[in-house]
């Protein structure tokens, strides 16, 4: 029997990319460090500028010298000058904290009206920052996701969030 062309194009070789994300019940199952980041995330909530989607987003940053900081979405009339919470609380410890790395940051979320039963996760522009802010210090940061209630996800590193990224080193020389 003939071959059909398809069979021609052989795969040489496949590459399986795989994330693990530990899920933890609830905010009472996480470590005390790290069920103090999600609450200082909850708290970042408050200071959600979000006329536009009504949708508050709150991020919190532990970086390795031990300081703790907080950022909520931004957002404007200007629709795609938007802001998110992680962006936000990423540059602000750049500034308040130059050079130091961030060894944590929790995610969460809240819409009024409509209960976040699962945890949210951030989008594709944050996960290019946070993998560039892992590059740019050489370390992992660690990563906690929870709606309003319910399961908090943890990610080992920006990076389980962004297989196949495009990064820094493809620039070098
Ligand atoms: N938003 C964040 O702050 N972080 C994300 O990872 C996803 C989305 C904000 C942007 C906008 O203000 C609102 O959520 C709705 O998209």
């Amino acid at each position: 029997m003939e071959s059909k062309a398809l069979d021609f194009f052989a795969i040489m070789k496949k590459i399986v990319l795989q994330t693990s994300i530990e899920v933890f019940p609830d905010l009472a199952a996480l470590a005390p460090a790290d069920r103090e980041l999600m609450d200082r995330a909850r708290r970042a909530l408050q200071h959600s500028h979000s006329p536009y989607s009504g949708f508050r987003v709150g991020a919190a940053l532990r970086l390795v010298n031990g300081a703790v900081l907080g950022g909520s979405n931004q957002e404007n009339a200007a629709y795609p000058m938007c802001l998110c919470a992680e962006r936000v609380v990423l540059a602000a410890a750049a500034v308040q904290y130059p050079g130091v790395a961030a060894e944590s940051m929790a995610i969460t979320a809240h819409y009024p009206g409509k209960e976040l039963r699962e945890p949210i996760s951030p989008c594709g522009a944050c996960r290019q920052v946070i993998c560039e802010v892992e590059q740019q210090h050489g370390q992992t940061m660690r990563i906690l996701l929870r709606g309003d209630v319910g399961e908090v996800f943890v990610l080992a590193q920006g990076r389980d969030l962004l297989p196949l990224g495009f990064g820094g080193g493809v620039l070098e020389r």
